[in-house]
């Protein structure tokens, strides 16, 4: 067994930088706004890991238990050489995926990829661990960006899996979600397949306490981004004056989370030198979760140069997994 390599395609510089171009666009933006990859630093991470064991988090279980119905099937219909995970966090559900592939013949490697090097680490040495015969290799990078720096086989006519589970697709606006797809598409070769997993449109009743959960972690995640600005951007926000809010848009099907200021506040981001200012009430929006219905989650992978291979559901009809083949 050989330790698993990392590959940073972002270093702390670079962060702080694309940080930086973040914050000035969407906090002197109107309304105020900020891309969620910024909530994921080691607490961020953390916290996220908290949210998947909630009793209101129904997504990860659900994914879970769906991936341990299907996952034969999947090897069975795709059966690659190499599985690289797009924003792969703790990877905790993909080990039911790699132990299908193993068990089905074939996988050579394993090469999560993410923005959080803290997850990243963490992650690539379990599952290094427990797959003594996979090679692990991490990839510190934005999937935002091209996605050309990821590995291929080495085999000849080894395939590739790209996986992107957990809903993540949901945190991108449409236009994003279109662009980030055909950017998936450009690096398959034909015949390589995308699973992706992601939040069905549900009751609100259900949907709404998910992102807005009794004991408050999901606020604390929320409110983390301040923290993030506050320890890489010099700000001095007050992360407990701002309120969790989590609405459902019945228009886009998507959840959106926002923090509310809760007084009038005159913010420093002294490494901005920018000042922002907040009146009571304002709301800045860090995240949206879109929830999608299969036709729809299908026609946006089409247009991206996609087949639809199969898709599974719940049987609840909350969560799905699309495995889509590159035409
Ligand atoms: N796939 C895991 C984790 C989901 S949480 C699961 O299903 O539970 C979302 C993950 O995406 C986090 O680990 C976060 O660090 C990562 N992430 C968010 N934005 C990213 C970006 N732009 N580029 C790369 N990784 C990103
Ligand atoms: C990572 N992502 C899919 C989560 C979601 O459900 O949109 C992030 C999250 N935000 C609040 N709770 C969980």
């Amino acid at each position: 067994m050989t330790a698993p390599t990392l590959e940073i395609h972002l270093s702390e510089d670079m962060m702080t930088e694309a940080l930086r171009h973040d914050a000035r666009v969407g906090l002197t933006a109107d309304p105020k706004w900020l891309p969620p990859k910024w909530f994921y630093d080691a607490r961020g991470s953390e916290l996220f890991g908290q949210i998947t064991t909630l009793p209101e988090y129904y997504p990860t279980r659900t994914e879970r238990a769906l991936l341990t119905a299907v996952a034969g099937e999947i090897a069975e219909a795709a059966a690659p050489e190499m599985l690289v995970e797009l924003g792969s966090g703790s990877a905790e559900k993909t080990v039911l995926l790699l132990d299908a592939f193993v068990a089905h013949g074939g996988l050579d490697s394993y090469v999560p990829q993410d923005v959080s090097p803290s997850a990243l680490e963490e992650a690539a040495a379990q599952i290094n661990d427990r797959f003594p015969n996979v090679t692990v290799h991490g990839v510190v990078s934005d999937f935002t960006g091209t996605l050309h720096h990821l590995p291929r086989p080495k085999g000849r006519d080894g395939k590739r899996m790209i996986a992107f589970l957990g809903g993540t697709i949901g945190n991108m606006v449409p236009d994003e979600r279109a662009e980030f797809l055909t950017g998936v598409r450009e690096v398959l070769d034909p015949g390589e397949h995308l699973l992706l997993g992601a939040g069905l449109v549900v009751d609100p009743a259900v949907l709404v306490p998910a992102y807005d959960d009794a004991a408050g972690v999901t606020a604390e995640f929320n409110r983390n981004v301040l923290r993030v600005l506050n320890a890489r951007l010099d700000a001095d926000f007050e992360p407990e004056a701002f309120r969790h809010v989590a609405i459902w848009d019945p228009e886009q099907e998507w959840i959106e989370m926002r923090l509310e200021a809760s007084r009038d506040m005159r913010v420093v981001v002294r490494g901005l030198d920018l000042t922002v200012d907040f009146a009571a009430g304002e709301q800045l929006r860090t995240e949206i979760s879109a929830k999608f219905r299969i036709a729809g989650l299908e026609g946006e992978l089409a247009h991206a140069g996609f087949a639809i291979t199969r898709h599974w559901t719940d049987p609840d009809e909350r969560f799905a997994l699309v495995l889509a083949t590159a035409k």
